[in-house]
């Protein structure tokens, strides 16, 4: 074990970076653009529209204190579908808009370091009712999905992008967060990759707990193999990657 090397790598989890910052030369001081809430979707694609709170009255109602109690890691799922208004419910849970503030700035179901939510949200859907095996986004600001590409070969190229996890090929909808970490980086610079995980674990969180109170379970996976990860969402690796999964299933 390298000793020097762990200890060096502990300095990622201080905060003592922020103290080197000079915050007056920061994108946002500087007066530029904060980058958009979401990626925009392509002109051409046709955005499917997810059922709104309204809907979701059929599986409402199991009490935060049961869901947290009973929250644990799920590894198994039985061969149902999910619905969409299920799938809608656990979207807004993790990722959902409550309101945009400004250009740039929106307030979420989770909390985010200076409300600047770097995450996208993309599904990997073999199992859910209405919609075909294939690749998907969700848009917060349409609560809206889009699909990004039809892949029948999914599931079989889900295992190892996630180093074998098999469980994970299993679930009817993966979850995968990928960070745009200049949504972040814009207002922090170099503080920002700190918070950026922290952030992530509070929407992994919120889809843990959401998912134990309708009767589903998830897995929050940090294990996988970056390149096929990044491929499989067709994402650049640099200014966006992925950080997080979460294999999603009813138990
Ligand atoms: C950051 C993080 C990364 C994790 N990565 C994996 C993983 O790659 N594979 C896996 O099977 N479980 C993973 N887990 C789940 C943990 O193994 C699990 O939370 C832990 O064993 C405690 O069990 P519980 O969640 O049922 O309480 C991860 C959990 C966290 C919080």
């Amino acid at each position: 074990m390298d000793e020097d090397k762990i200890v060096e790598q502990r300095e990622f989890l201080k905060d003592s970076l922020r103290q080197t910052i000079n915050f007056r030369f920061t994108d946002q001081h500087q007066g530029i653009e904060p980058p958009p809430v979401q990626k925009p979707p392509h002109p051409e694609q046709e955005l499917i529209p997810l059922p709104g709170q309204d809907e979701w009255t059929p599986f409402r109602g199991t009490d935060l204190l049961d869901a947290i109690s009973n929250r644990k890691s799920h590894r198994r799922f039985n061969s149902e579908s999910l619905s969409l208004a299920e799938l809608a419910f656990l979207l807004w849970s993790t990722q959902g808009i409550k309101q945009e503030l400004a250009p740039g700035i929106a307030l979420r179901t989770v909390p985010s370091a200076g409300c600047r939510h770097p995450f996208e949200t993309y599904l990997l859907i073999s199992n859910v009712e209405g919609l075909e095996i294939g690749i998907y986004r969700y848009l917060p600001i349409e609560h809206a999905l889009v699909l990004e590409k039809k892949d029948k070969d999914l599931v079989e190229k889900l295992s190892p992008a996630t180093l074998g996890q098999t469980f994970t090929a299993a679930a009817p909808v993966t979850f995968v967060w990928t960070a745009i970490p200049y949504r972040t980086e814009w207002r922090y610079t170099t503080a920002a990759h700190r918070v950026i995980l922290m952030d992530v674990g509070h929407v992994c969180q919120n889809l843990y707990l959401a998912c134990e109170s309708i009767g589903c379970g998830t897995c929050a996976i940090a294990a996988y193999n970056q390149d096929l990860m990044d491929q499989l969402v067709d994402v650049d690796g640099t200014d966006e990657f992925t950080l997080y999964l979460a294999p999603v299933g009813k138990c």
